[in-house]
């Protein structure tokens, strides 16, 4: 087999940190690969008014699969004041890189997992019968839809006359807004497409199907969003019955969803959801396995391009700390989660393990670990720094 090779894309801020200890990890497990570096983010922005330049678009397009950190995203008048004064009224809109990229490529399913780690301090816990203190350990893998929905910027302020009769044809806009002045109108549109919905859903499926989860739950609102929600929930019914009779098929509302998550969050294994949804419930269940620095994120398309991301932002506030001290845990899942979708099952599982020992150990803990206030100081108070995290997770690697 000829070798791989990964394009990285190391953004802004944290991002290039915490790729550059995943590459490390990768390096020492003995995952065999070539890396070619692309360029992405507020650098490219402010230089040639494009943070996601056509030859990174080319390098992705190539080699179909990349390892990507973060990038920094601002308002559009800010992005504008940042960009360089030569590029300065020529017409250069900001827009984020990552949406392009998931829209460029129609990276439309968006895997995201969160297990905990025993041992990990950061743990969900719950108040047990007679007092007693739970950790109840959770295994669930949110399947999100990554194009659709409220974030394919479908929307308008004061919507222009066509658009404005077109939803003037609508008896329920009639009678609830028929009277608001055009231009006191704000409109964001929620799009689900049958085929992206069904895609996603059979994501969820087989997902559930290889690796032995029970159930999915399909977390929308389908009894108030009828059109949208009720597509996702019908199709689900369908395939469930059609293709996976051996899996329990549940219906959760995002809100009460939001609810139980705290109450039994053991008892969920795949949850699948529309763009916003999808991301409130990642984001939600990803605070019970320890938050940012413990959430990892696969991207892929119809068509064999794959992303690999930690969920967590550039963190700029931590970018330039002379000891970094940023959890890469994340970012190094996210490469484990490259090398699930490469065949690489045993490499990541040694690298799981691995990060596994070092956390139920407890020795080394990066600060948001140790519940610490994120500041320079952190190392002199016992907190590991990212390197060191790294150097822990490296030493136990068989
Ligand atoms: P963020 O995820 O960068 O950071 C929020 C907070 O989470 C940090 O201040 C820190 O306390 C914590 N955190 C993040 N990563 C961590 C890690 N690895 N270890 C320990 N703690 C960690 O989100 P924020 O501050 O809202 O956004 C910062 C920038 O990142 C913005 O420009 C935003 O647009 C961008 N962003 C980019 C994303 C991407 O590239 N996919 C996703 C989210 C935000
Ligand atoms: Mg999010």
């Amino acid at each position: 087999m000829s070798k791989r090779t990964i394009v990285t894309l190391t953004g802004d801020g944290i991002g290039g940190i915490v790729l550059r200890e995943s590459l490390r990890v990768l390096e020492a497990s003995g995952f065999d690969a070539d890396y070619v570096h692309g360029d992405i983010g507020w650098e490219f922005w402010c230089k040639e008014g494009n943070p996601l330049p056509q030859r990174t678009i080319d390098l992705i397009d190539k080699h179909k699969i990349a390892l990507f950190g973060a990038i920094t995203s601002k308002p559009i008048d800010e992005a504008k004041a940042e960009l360089s004064p030569e590029l300065q009224g020529k017409g250069f809109t900001y827009s984020s890189p990552i949406v392009g990229l998931r829209q460029l490529f129609d990276l439309d399913i968006c895997v995201r997992p969160c297990k905990s780690y025993k041992g990990n301090p950061l743990n969900f816990v719950r108040r047990g019968k007679g007092n007693t203190i739970d950790e109840p350990l959770v295994d669930v893998v949110i399947f999100r839809q990554n194009t659709e929905c409220l974030y394919s910027g479908v929307e308008w302020t004061n919507p222009p006359s066509q658009v404005y009769q077109a939803f003037m044809t609508h008896k329920k806009f009639v009678e609830n807004f028929g009277k608001v002045p055009v231009e006191e109108l704000s409109i964001s549109t929620r799009i689900f497409t049958r085929k992206a919905t069904l895609r996603i859903l059979m994501a969820a499926f087989e997902h559930a199907k290889k690796y032995g989860y029970k159930s999915v739950t399909v977390c929308e609102k389908p009894n108030v969003i009828r059109e949208t929600s009720g597509l996702m929930w019908k199709l689900a019914k369908e395939i469930q019955k059609s293709s996976f009779p051996e899996i329990k098929l549940l219906n959760t509302n995002i809100d009460a969803q939001m609810m139980w998550l705290t109450k039994n969050p053991e008892e969920y294994g795949v949850i699948v959801a529309g763009n916003m949804f999808g991301d409130i419930a990642s984001d939600a269940f990803a605070g019970l396995i320890g938050g940012l620095g413990f959430a990892c994120s696969a991207q892929f398309s119809s068509d064999g391009i794959a992303v690999f991301e930690p969920t967590h932002g550039s963190a700029p506030k931590y970018a330039d700390y002379k000891i970094s001290i940023v959890n890469p845990i994340a970012m190094i899942e996210s490469a484990c989660m490259m090398l699930d979708y490469l065949d690489e099952k045993k490499i990541s599982s040694n690298i799981r393990k691995a990060i596994a020992d070092v956390i139920e150990e407890g020795k080394v803990r990066t600060y948001d670990m140790m519940k610490m206030a994120g500041r320079p100081e952190v190392i002199q108070n016992g907190a590991a720094s990212t390197s060191r995290m790294t150097d822990a997770i490296i030493a136990r690697l068989k």
